[in-house]
């Protein structure tokens, strides 16, 4: 019989706002899908690409992100660099072949626990109909070129 595909999501939380809410999640015994796996950084301007492509290399399905809601980033705009960085990781991921919906961002602060718990349960869903990710050794982790920055324009995320 064939094993069902339980996929494997590495959410890198901010300290200061998805973390608190993923904390908050399981304070008031929210029920959300087991498949995600927490990191904590100090801010989403923190996560170096190489992380993400790290993460998808050693085994990671669907990788998400969570910052502070625009303007509320404790060290001002953290998560402006983090969009930009998505935005272009999001290229770097497709050259490789990874579909680009394995990869999210967020902005979910501290009281924010269901839509913590929300993102988490569609986000799953979303990796599962896509399945295993393929051909992981292809993945080179140094492939973002980080002088490409400047030149993506934020278009804030407002969900
Ligand atoms: Fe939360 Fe910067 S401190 S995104």
């Amino acid at each position: 019989m064939e094993e069902k595909f339980n996929p494997k999501i590495i959410g890198i939380f901010c300290n200061w706002c998805t973390y608190l809410a993923a904390d908050l999640a399981g304070i008031s015994r929210m029920q959300y899908a087991a498949n995600l796996r927490i990191s904590r950084v100090m801010c989403s301007g923190r996560v170096h690409p190489e992380f993400v492509l790290w993460a998808f290399k050693k085994g990671a399905d669907g990788v998400l992100l969570g910052g502070c809601h625009p303007g509320d980033c404790h060290y001002i705009e953290g998560n402006y660099k983090a969009l930009r960085r998505y935005i272009l990781l999001k290229k770097v991921i497709g050259q490789f072949g990874i579909d680009e919906r394995r990869l999210r961002l967020e902005w979910i602060s501290g009281s924010e626990a269901d839509k913590l718990r929300r993102v988490t349960n569609e986000f799953t869903e979303t990796i599962k109909s896509l399945g295993p990710l393929p051909n992981r050794d292809d993945i080179e982790v140094d492939a973002f070129d980080e002088s490409e920055l400047k030149i993506v324009e934020p278009e804030y995320v407002t969900s």
